[in-house]
């Protein structure tokens, strides 16, 4: 309780803007989002037809350099990156120290801060050759220590990443191989992860991408802001709202609990439980990504011989929602965590490695997006203002009269 305009009359003509609602941090030219009808583009291209047509690789160089490459300038960077998937012996030391069940996100973000330190000549943010190097370096190294931090967490042995295989092949072998048996590959499993990747590959100034550009702000080293990023998405109510949303799928499920009543339970704010893959800052129409998720996963569940269950109980949980004026008079509609879930889970993945795989695909949009931001002639040290609402020229008093 404080009067905000006898604040601002001293303060002059800083804005309070809590949770950055309405403060635009940057220009930028990667994404862009209309919320109200529902469309998301990178750079021009509507993720409709990335998500149908691109590769991955490809949509990475898309945000990163700003134009679709050509064949050659593709086959180059592909081969960059996957002479760059291999790890130093030693940072899989690291990796085999952490305990049996480590959240694979706090494995990954530790592994990528590791790299840095395996990387020293590559940390330079003003080098654009470094900048390059260590771009390429991020790319290669993540769907190994993706993959590694999920072999960790169930405790098998890795995998070394193979040259000839593409890029999510590498990292579906690298995740469910064993040096038994050779991983078979199934194309339109690939073809899924591409298109999952792509859509997540960028999302503008979210809470993620923001604290990629923060921290780079303070010409913090790329893998310093990278690791940043990894921590900010973790959390449920970004990134981790895909674990959350199977968690809270399976609570249903085994506590037999009614939709309807399920539902009534979010609307009583003093139950505190949210619907888990719902609601968006941005978005107050279908999400477009969730739109295309949910067209594969129907199909995805019936190929790998899933149970439905989940799925249908999703569908249901959906379809009460949009029903109900609760969410309708807040525009709450299902985002891409809402369906993502349902397929990692159909692929074998454990809920707890869901935000890695989150991680994986937005990392071309980081890195575009921090070397955007160190391109910007007119680039400043991001520093929020705040109001100050505390006490004032008080005196301190010794502790034992206190
Ligand atoms: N379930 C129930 N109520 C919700 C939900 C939800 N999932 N989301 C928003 N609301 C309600 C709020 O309680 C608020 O109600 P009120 O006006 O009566 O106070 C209203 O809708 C507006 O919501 P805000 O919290 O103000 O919206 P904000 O933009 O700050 O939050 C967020 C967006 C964090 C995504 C929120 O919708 C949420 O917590 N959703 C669930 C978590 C989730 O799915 N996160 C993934 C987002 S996508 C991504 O990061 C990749």
């Amino acid at each position: 309780g404080f009067d905000i305009s006898k604040v601002l009359a001293t303060t002059g003509a800083t804005t309070l803007d809590p949770g950055f609602v309405n403060t635009a941090s940057c220009t930028s030219a990667i994404t862009f989002i209309d919320g109200d009808e529902g469309i998301l583009q990178y750079r021009g291209y509507p993720i409709e037809q990335l998500a149908e047509k691109a590769t991955f690789i490809e949509v990475a160089y898309l945000l990163i350099y700003g134009e679709l490459p050509t064949q050659e300038q593709l086959d180059r960077f592909s081969g960059k990156i996957s002479r760059r998937m291999m790890l130093d012996e030693r940072l899989k030391e690291l990796y085999r120290s952490f305990p049996r069940g480590a959240h694979p996100m706090q494995v990954l973000a530790a592994g990528i801060m590791a790299l840095g330190a395996f990387h020293r000549d590559n940390l330079s943010v003003h080098d654009p050759a470094q900048v390059e190097e260590a771009s390429l370096r991020l790319l290669g190294s993540m769907p190994t220590l993706a993959a590694y931090a999920y072999k960790s967490s169930v405790g098998e042995p890795f995998l070394y990443p193979q040259t000839r295989l593409g890029y999510v092949e590498n990292y579906l072998r690298l995740s469910f191989g064993t040096p038994q048996e050779e991983y078979e590959i199934d194309p339109d499993i690939v073809r899924a992860f591409e298109t999952l990747f792509i859509l997540h590959a960028d999302h503008e100034q979210n809470a993620s991408t923001s604290t990629v550009r923060l921290v780079g702000s303070a010409d913090a080293n790329i893998y310093a802001s990278m690791s940043s990023g990894v921590n900010a998405l973790s959390g449920p109510l970004h990134g981790g709202a895909n674990q959350a949303v199977l968690e809270m799928l399976a609570r249903i499920n085994d506590e037999g609990l009614d939709i309807k009543e399920f539902v009534s339970q979010v609307k009583d704010k003093k139950s505190g439980v949210k619907l888990m893959g719902f609601g968006h800052r941005v978005y107050k129409n279908y999400d477009p990504r969730a739109k295309i998720i949910k067209g594969h996963a129907d199909q995805l569940l019936r190929k790998t011989g899933a149970s439905n269950a989940l799925l249908d109980m999703a569908l249901e949980l959906e379809e009460t929602a949009l029903n109900d004026d609760y969410f309708i008079e807040r525009k709450l509609y299902p985002n891409v965590d809402f369906y993502t879930g349902l397929i990692y889970e159909a692929m074998g993945f454990p809920a707890q490695h869901f935000t890695a795989l989150f991680a994986l695909g937005r990392l071309p949009g980081w890195i575009a997006q921090w070397r955007e931001q160190h391109a910007d002639p007119a680039r400043k040290i991001g520093r929020p203002r705040q109001i100050y609402v505390g006490e004032k020229d008080r005196t301190y008093s010794p502790i034992n009269e206190r």
